[in-house]
């Protein structure tokens, strides 16, 4: 039996650069790892099988962790199945790559149940083939993505913080904000190039001052109770973004009181907020 955890992502810039000729948007974005986890138990079985904690959830093959292990299993040629038991606890749909850090894991655990050896490149590779997000997840820690999300180069760690998360409850479907998405609605571009040098240079306050994500420019005026939970964030000391396409917010501080004051508080206003801390990448 292999056990994982699948920790959950958040961007710290999010820029898309335009439309590419396969329908994806060609993008930017910074990625950080959080201790938020979802939990991922593998036991041997002789064919694909999938339990989830969530009752909203599809325990089927349309589930992006049985995805991963149909896929693994005829790129290396395996005869054997599994029985894979996801307890999830990072919001769904949520902007925090919840479903492709699940994959990431299905694919990490496999490839050490099944004795298999595919180095981590290989295993981001065929990742990607499950959605944009997963080469990161295969990885964690911080990076740059780009191509569609990726291709993913290691960054230097961001300098370790609190990352209070809150998300609205409504569903946020990526395609459809990519879809929505029109250049000219953004007023804050990301400095991508300058979120690389406050990293490269630990300074928080530097990274703090650099959040971005073009994404909000959809999210925000369909959804005006993300832009009012950033606000609250803000209005707590930390500094705050919309991760991904959405509608999870979060705010990042140093200071574990004032984190601690800011969870507290949001907690009364909606429903699923998290307290948590950056992570590492593996290695
Ligand atoms: O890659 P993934 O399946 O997670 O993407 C979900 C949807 O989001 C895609 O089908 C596409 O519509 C949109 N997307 C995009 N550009 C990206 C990533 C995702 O348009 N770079």
């Amino acid at each position: 039996m292999v056990e994982l955890t699948a920790p959950a992502k958040i961007n710290l810039t999010l820029d898309v650069l335009g439309r590419r000729a396969d329908g994806y948007h060609a993008v930017a974005m910074v990625m950080q790892s959080v201790d938020l986890c979802d939990r991922v138990c593998l036991t041997p079985a002789a064919d694909i099988s999938l339990t989830v904690n969530q009752p909203h959830l599809a325990a089927d093959a349309t589930n992006l962790a049985w995805q991963a292990a149909l896929l693994l299993r005829d790129y290396a040629g395996v005869a054997a199945g599994v029985h894979i038991r996801l307890e999830k606890v990072i919001p769904m749909a949520a902007g925090l790559a919840g479903g492709s850090t699940d994959a990431a894991a299905v694919l990490k655990g496999l490839n050490q149940l099944w004795r298999l050896g595919l180095p981590r490149e290989e295993l981001a590779r065929l990742g990607a083939r499950l959605g944009s997000d997963v080469p990161f997840c295969v990885y964690g820690g911080t990076m740059l993505a780009t191509g569609r999300g990726e291709r993913v180069t290691p960054l230097p760690p961001l300098p370790s913080c609190w990352v209070v998360l809150v998300t609205p409850p409504v569903s946020v479907s990526t395609a459809w904000v990519y879809r929505r998405f029109q250049p000219h609605a953004v007023t804050a571009r990301p400095d991508t190039e300058g979120m690389i040098t406050a990293l490269r240079a630990g300074d928080f306050n530097a990274v703090a001052a650099r959040l971005a994500n073009v994404l909000e420019s959809v999210t925000i005026p369909a959804y005006p109770q993300v832009g009012k939970l950033k606000q609250l964030l803000g209005d707590f000391g930390l500094a705050a973004l919309m991760s991904g396409s959405g509608p999870t917010v979060f705010g990042l501080t140093t200071e574990r009181e004032r984190a601690r004051r800011a969870w507290r508080h949001l907690r009364q206003h909606t429903a699923q907020v998290f307290l948590a801390a950056t992570t590492r990448g593996e290695e």
